[in-house]
């Protein structure tokens, strides 16, 4: 008999990419893909640990879910991601949860699933580091999809010490670049008109066979010369490894989107020095300069966090300072909260309080629209290419769509449909879209 399985995504890209490899997986054992979470015969929640926040919205789904088991006696749910690895017992402890995957525990999903028929709760949380799910076809669900994701590496070696992801998915590993290009291609065949390569940290690919070895900027330009009529995309890079090669790929291949993702955390030398990230405030902004000298129309984005431990307001000033000097189109900012097994949560108190954290995170949310607006205002009167990605939220009539910066355009639909690329030139900005007309 088929069977309906509902997959539920939270947390970053690389979980909605896994969410479409375990949908595959399902699939390629008579299971079809459900939209609709009241028809499932299996629910599958796909979590994030980064933060204390994530892990709390998925104990209130589990409570709710709780009402739809009540309703489906043979329904089954499982917890997979970050969380299922970080807390598997835990969650097992959950009265509606029956089955639990890691990451890395995605190909025998469907096994797990039908072995907890006799009544069994069962996880399987195995790291394993050759599994890059070579070979998987990711199902899509959309019906007529423009972007899409496909993980280049997986895992992390840097032990950033705030930070979960070491622990929760393992050991970085590179994918083949034949399986690459591969899959890049069977997306240009299926309509896509962008791609974007993922990896916790995209620079550190390398893959070597008998004939090559492949790192992450050769990868790219391979990527970009064989989809020419693709945009292409990455994300995440590291400051530690951002190289020449790869600024000077984007500079010189019209499909590679000039849009960098520089997760920069903090401004303080003190406070990167903590956080273990490898580079000082001076080495990152100098990779700044020879971005905007290489690329002058490169789109800047950026994660921050706040009230990490030892951060005094003086070390914030140099947050909020480095963010002005930057002038980020777009950032991602959070608090720091402390993850259980890390580096941080051993060595290192979490001193700053939670009033002060707040408060501080909602200035330095002030800084960037600030930022933004004025970045955005500078737009008003250029024309921009845009990939319309569907009609707006308020209106049927108007489209909206990414510049290869990655800003939001909003534009008037005239004969343009989603997936189509046009010419916008920008008339209005605020500090979250622009607005424009189609030229
Ligand atoms: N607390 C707050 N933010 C965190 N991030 C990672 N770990 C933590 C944490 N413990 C943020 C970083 C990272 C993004 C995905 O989440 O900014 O780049
Ligand atoms: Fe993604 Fe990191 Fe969250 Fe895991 S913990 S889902 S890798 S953002």
């Amino acid at each position: 008999m088929n069977k309906k399985v509902y997959i539920e995504t939270y947390g970053c890209q690389m979980n909605v990419a896994d969410s479409e490899t375990v949908a595959g997986i399902m699939h390629s054992r008579d299971y079809s893909a459900e939209t609709d979470i009241n028809s499932a015969d299996v629910i599958i929640i796909n979590t994030c640990s980064v933060r204390d926040n994530a892990e709390k919205k998925i104990w209130n789904r589990l409570d709710y879910i709780k009402s739809l088991k009540r309703k489906n006696k043979n329904l089954k749910v499982g917890i997979i991601g970050c969380m299922a690895q970080r807390i598997a017992e835990k969650l097992l402890e959950h009265p509606v949860v029956d089955f639990v995957a890691g990451p890395d525990a995605y190909r025998n999903l469907p096994d797990l699933v039908s072995e907890t028929d006799i009544g069994f709760k069962l996880s399987n949380t195995d790291f394993d580091i050759s599994e890059t799910y070579s070979g998987i076809e990711q199902l899509k669900t959309g019906t007529d999809e423009i972007s899409g994701f496909v993980a280049i590496t997986r895992g992390c070696n840097n032990f950033c010490s705030y930070c979960i992801v070491p622990y929760t998915r393992g050991r970085e590993r590179s994918s083949s670049y034949k399986d690459i290009i591969a899959e890049v291609k069977s997306l240009a065949n299926k309509g896509f008109k962008e791609v974007t390569l993922l990896g916790q940290n995209v620079n550190s690919y390398l893959f070597e066979d008998d004939e090559n070895k492949v790192d992450f900027p050769l990868l790219i330009k391979m990527v970009a010369h064989t989809v020419p009529e693709m945009r292409v995309r990455f994300t995440t890079s590291h400051p530690k490894d951002i190289s020449d090669a790869l600024i000077d790929a984007i500079a010189e291949n019209k499909n590679i989107c000039n849009h960098i993702h520089l997760p920069v955390q903090s401004g303080s030398n003190k406070v990167l020095e903590l956080m273990n990230r490898k580079y000082t405030r001076e080495w990152y902004l100098e990779r700044i300069k020879t971005i905007k000298e290489k690329i002058p129309d490169c789109g800047l984005s950026s994660d921050i966090f706040c009230g990490f431990s030892g951060e005094t307001e003086e070390d914030f000033q140099e947050t909020l300072d480095l963010m002005n000097i930057v002038g980020y189109d777009l950032a991602f900012m959070f608090k720091y909260s402390v993850r259980p097994g890390t580096a941080a949560s051993k060595n290192l108190e979490d001193d700053v309080p939670e009033e002060a954290k707040k408060e501080r995170l909602s200035r330095m949310i002030k800084v960037q629209n600030k930022i933004s607006l004025a970045k955005n205002r500078a737009d008003i009167g250029k024309t921009y290419e845009v990939l319309v990605e569907g009609h707006s939220k308020r209106s049927e009539e108007m489209l909206f769509g990414r510049t290869e910066q990655s800003k939001v355009v909003v534009f008037p639909a005239e004969n343009a449909k989603r997936g189509d690329f046009v010419m916008v030139k920008i008339t209005e900005a605020s500090s979250a879209t622009l607005k424009g007309i189609i030229v």
